[in-house]
């Protein structure tokens, strides 16, 4: 018997179930993607991203790793930005991350877990930066989520301090970047009002010159 029967099966249905809405679905989609949007999410498995914002196949461009961080040496996540901004052209990106993540808390606490801590430090950054308000907060729960807020709000920043963000706004792409935090007890989405779109609104130590600038 085939290993893991029921997620083949499970996968039948599916694409019955699809198929039985619109027979050219699959065959349509297999042609080309043309997503709007950006996805940066945590790899967590209660975070499913396009159930989330309830998205079919070929309307979402997802990437996902532990706690939803945005680092300039991670290749796979630059690369992931720069086919979505450059060869989908997406109009969107949206740093995703949701409370009560285990990478945040994990980066909250003394014990190291192994090969995950040098991931997981990047968190230890956000924590830093916002040290003087953190503080402020004695019960850790609130602690953890006030993190997840805050490490979304930098991952944001840092998606726009790529060079292949501001180019694109230079070039007059469409393009913005929002910080967006997700509930698991209700399943709701929650902006975190931090929307930037344009090159003024980038810290002046980060950004790059463009083609034509002084
Ligand atoms: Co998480």
């Amino acid at each position: 018997m085939r290993v893991l029967k029921h997620l083949f099966d499970n996968n039948k249905a599916w694409s019955e179930r699809i198929t039985e809405r619109d027979p050219q679905f699959f065959e349509t989609l297999s042609k080309q993607q043309a997503p709007e949007y950006l996805w940066i999410g945590c790899s967590d498995s209660r975070v499913p991203a396009n159930d989330i914002v309830d998205l079919l196949p070929g309307e979402l461009f997802v990437h996902r790793n532990v706690a939803n961080v945005v680092v300039p040496s991670d290749m796979n996540c630059m690369s992931v930005l720069q086919f979505a901004v450059e060869v989908l052209g997406v109009k969107h990106v949206m740093v995703v991350g949701h409370y009560g993540c285990g990478g945040v808390r994990a980066a909250l606490q003394p014990q190291g877990l192994g090969l995950i801590d040098h991931w997981l430090c990047h968190i230890k950054d956000v924590h830093r930066r916002h040290e003087a308000e953190l503080k402020q907060i004695d019960d850790f729960d609130q602690l953890v989520d006030r993190m997840c807020e805050l490490n979304v709000i930098d991952q944001v920043y840092n998606v726009c301090h790529s060079p292949i963000v501001q180019a694109a706004w230079a070039r007059g792409q469409d393009l913005s970047v929002h910080g967006w935090i997700y509930r698991l007890e209700n399943g709701r989405l929650h902006d975190l009002d931090v929307c930037i779109t344009c090159n003024d609104d980038v810290h002046s130590v980060y950004r790059y010159r463009q083609p034509g600038e002084a």
